[in-house]
């Protein structure tokens, strides 16, 4: 069964067209993303208004794309040739439409929800909607012909089994899923403020890196192997299953402010508890009039180990509390999802601890260009769930979806 799977619910335009092989995994014929990054990398983060716009623009050139790429064939790059073509594989090879409906922003999910509605609707193809976040851990069901060379994500020859924890982390979600089956799921715990990657982000742009600053941040943190600096691993020793990272966030912003030369630099970070909607992490938010990015300087070597300390921070209750639930639940497997995956020192770091903790778990990060949001691991969730399908008159986008 081959799909088309569409994307929007943030700065990125995805389209795919992904099939599930006999062997129970995902393949990907065509994955065409374009993304407004750089425009909101001059901003500081995602202004939704643009991001859409830009979106609206790009929608079914993206979709034309996936179409035509996925057959392999050489069609001339002509305008008509190629719509002719993307519309004749939808005709006849494409058997369903897959499509992001939460959660997001609004008018980026918009995009993407009525081209989808609109295939559907005029091809006469079933119309799978698909919760983002659900999408990140899929990525992990997917085998692209290049995996070979990418030993160090995820196991080779296997495939994730129940049950399994699902750990997503992204610009805007950390949460921890329990997976019985494909479609039994619990969620088990996640952050109560700011996203792992939302902090990430925000104390990068303190000292002075452009959005998104994850990527920037491993960069910088892999030129050194210690720091003589630490901040704490928010809630490290609790209980419960739940994260927290806007503390992290306050303790770097006052070490920074220590740390500047000049200590002259006041900012303010925008906080989480007056953002109206966690999932909107990645926004764009008006700097206080205090900021004087100028005044702020801290040498190279200081930023690097700010860096190191900033991840391990992070990533050690990232991993305590994704062990714990898996022991708990005695899971077969460990399934990573979401931008902050990319992370390689992160993946390392996991399977480390896997190893010190003699735990016989597998561990499972999607290739890298698939840890960020694209169609495929949207297709790769439909393809395990065809039978979620509804008349697209029923699918409505969601900004504010989350599990349930
Ligand atoms: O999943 P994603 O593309 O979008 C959301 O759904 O939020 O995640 C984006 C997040 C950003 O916070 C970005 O800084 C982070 O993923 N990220 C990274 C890396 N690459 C992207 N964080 C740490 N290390 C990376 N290499
Ligand atoms: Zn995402």
């Amino acid at each position: 069964m081959k799909i088309l799977a569409i994307e929007t619910s943030c700065d990125e335009t995805s389209a795919a067209v992904v099939e599930k092989s006999q062997g129970n995994y995902v393949i990907v014929h065509s994955n065409i993303t374009s993304s407004s990054v750089d425009l909101h990398a001059a901003t500081g983060g995602i202004i939704p208004e643009r991001a859409a716009r830009e979106q609206a623009k790009y929608m079914l050139p993206v979709i034309v794309e996936a179409l035509t790429a996925s057959t392999g064939e050489n069609i001339p790059d002509l305008y008509e040739a190629k719509w002719e073509k993307a519309s004749d594989i939808l005709k006849n090879s494409i058997d369903a439409v897959a499509v992001t409906y939460g959660p997001g922003l609004i008018g980026s999910l918009l995009v993407g929800v009525e081209a989808a509605k609109t295939i559907s609707f005029a091809y006469d193809k079933p119309l799978i909607p698909v919760n983002h976040l659900l999408g990140h851990l899929y990525a992990n069901f997917i085998r692209t012909n290049d995996y070979k060379l990418d030993a160090k994500r995820y196991t080779l020859d296997a495939l994730p089994t129940f049950p399994f924890i699902g750990l997503i982390v992204s610009g805007g979600h950390t949460d921890l899923l329990l997976y019985l089956s494909h479609t039994e799921y619990k969620w088990l715990g996640g952050t109560r403020d700011d996203a792992a990657g939302e902090a990430l982000d925000k104390i990068g742009r303190l000292i002075g890196m452009s959005y998104p600053a994850g990527p920037e941040i491993e960069k910088r943190a892999s030129k050194v192997n210690s720091s003589k600096f630490s901040f704490k691993s928010p809630m490290l020793h609790t209980d419960d299953l739940d994260f927290s990272f806007s503390g992290l966030k306050s303790e770097a912003q006052r070490f920074i402010h220590r740390h500047s030369e000049t200590h002259a630099v006041r900012r303010r970070i925008p906080s989480a508890s007056v953002n109206p909607l966690r999932s909107f992490g990645k926004l764009y938010t008006e700097p206080s009039r205090s900021v004087q990015d100028d005044k702020l300087q801290l040498d190279e070597q200081t930023k690097n180990e700010i860096c190191f300390a900033l991840q391990k921070a992070v990533f050690t209750v990232l991993i305590k509390k994704t062990l714990k639930a898996a022991e708990k639940y005695k899971a077969k497997s460990i399934l990573l999802g979401g931008g902050v995956i990319a992370n390689q020192t992160l993946i390392n770091s996991f399977q480390s601890s896997i190893v010190n903790n003699n735990l016989s778990i597998k561990l499972f990060a999607a290739t890298k260009s698939l840890c960020t949001d694209n169609a495929a691991m949207i297709g790769a969730y439909a393809a395990f769930h065809t039978e979620d399908n509804k008349p697209w008159e029923k699918v409505q986008a969601n900004p504010e979806l989350y599990f349930g």
